[in-house]
């Protein structure tokens, strides 16, 4: 009989937002007549901007015509893509890439799953506590990790972000050689300054490190001074690699069309002593596993970059922004503590007393019909937390405040 990769089964039995989903059926199951309202997973609600249906529609008719027909496109992504993105993205920071230091791919959460793939399995993991599952699992799929024991692995490094802290993670006292940031944050939806980022890309730069850096929801800060990219730190091309993705600033969730950066200046050793690009290694996976992104899809993703689709992206994420702002007073108003939603579209609250992240999962769901996201599934240092999303549309977020004030037994 053939082995399976034991590393699987170290793994909790479901994946967070699986097991939510779950939860969510049983309850609709057993009350089909209750009214949920879902602020858990974060998932867009608004329709695709105009624009981008636009550079869809163009490119089907394009698919029905022998003259424009295309089959296999490029794995890396079509240069009209990436060029925009260069331009539009990264242009203004004063970061210059070329286009090889860009890949399109089907989503985010793809890629920061498969990243790992290209380091070897003895690098010592670092990531934020609470965080985003997929950095976690993908390294225990990878055996990168020991047993769970006390709600963490043995040989991951948990950099605890709580209130205490400011939701600010410390350097690691033991050396990391691959460090996992998302900012703004999920799950905690706050920021980092520059200057703290600075001392993340100078401790890459002093061990030797490869920093990850998650940028899904850059579209969302709303305030000067907070980087929307790694690379605006000097250094940074030469120890990080950047994510970003359409999901959340131009609702392609379902869609799926994303990038990642990886600079040819990011080295990690070989055995023998010597170094090599991850540009190169990432390429390589890439065009062995990934046959590009449909040629539809990046045509209405080129169209986020034109006026009007840069002007309906800020209007999508403005219409979230005041969801975020709903969230966010509601709950201040009616005493409890806050986090995140300002630069951000999560917000993520301390449980109020006596509950823990689950058993406040359950009061919401039961008494008036809420589904957020238990803290606790981000990791140990989420306990005692719980997070709410922007994402639903602002009747049914006004609604979900209004129940939560007038309804939930604090
Ligand atoms: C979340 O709720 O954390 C997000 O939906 C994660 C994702 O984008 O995969």
């Amino acid at each position: 009989m053939a082995f399976i990769n034991d590393n699987y089964l170290k793994l909790p039995g479901s994946y967070l937002f699986a097991e939510i989903a779950r939860r969510v059926s049983k309850f609709k199951e057993d009350h089909p007549a209750a009214d949920i309202i879902r602020l858990g997973i974060g998932d867009v609600t608004r329709p695709l901007p105009e624009a981008v249906i636009k550079g869809l529609h163009t490119a089907v008719d394009e698919m029905a015509d022998a003259r424009t027909f295309r089959g296999y496109g490029p794995e890396q992504g079509y240069a009209f893509l990436i060029e925009k993105i260069i331009a539009t993205d990264y242009a203004p920071l004063g970061v210059t890439l070329d286009v090889d230091e860009i890949f399109v791919s089907d989503g985010s959460k793809s890629d920061v799953g498969n990243i790992q793939e290209i380091f070897g399995v003895d690098n010592v993991v670092a990531i934020t506590d609470p965080v985003y599952p997929v950095y976690l699992d993908t390294n225990v799929m990878a055996g990168r990790t020991g047993e769970l024991a006390g709600g963490k692995f043995a040989g991951v490094t948990y950099l605890t972000c709580n209130a205490e802290n400011n939701f600010t993670p410390e350097l690691p006292e033991e050396r990391a050689d691959i460090i996992y940031l998302c900012f703004p944050n999920n799950p905690t939806g706050t920021t980092l300054p520059k200057e703290e980022l600075k001392k993340w890309v100078d401790y890459a730069k002093a061990n030797g490190s490869v920093i990850l850096y998650d940028a899904a929801y850059e579209a969302y800060i709303q305030e000067p001074g907070i980087p929307h990219s790694i690379y605006e730190i000097e250094g940074a091309k030469e120890v990080a690699i950047e994510f970003r993705t359409f999901s959340k600033n131009a609702g392609f969730t379902g869609t799926r069309c994303a990038f990642t950066v990886v600079p040819k200046t990011v080295m990690a050793a070989t055995k023998d002593g010597g170094q090599y690009p991850l540009n190169k290694l990432w390429n390589r996976r890439q065009t062995t596993k990934f046959n590009g992104v449909p040629y539809i899809i990046q045509r209405g993703a080129e169209a986020v970059y034109t006026p009007e689709g840069q002007r309906q992206i800020k209007e999508l994420i403005d219409y979230y922004m005041v969801n975020a702002k709903t969230i966010r007073e509601g709950l201040q108003s009616i005493g409890l503590d806050v986090f995140g939603g300002v630069n951000a579209p999560y917000i993520w609250l301390k449980t109020p007393k006596g509950y823990d992240s689950w058993s406040f999962f359950d009061k919401l769901l039961t008494e008036v019909n809420i589904v957020g996201t238990p803290g606790a599934g981000f990791g140990p240092a989420g306990e005692g937390y719980f997070r709410l999303t922007a994402f639903g549309s602002q009747e049914s977020t006004q609604e979900a405040i209004d129940r939560i004030k007038t309804k939930l037994s604090l």
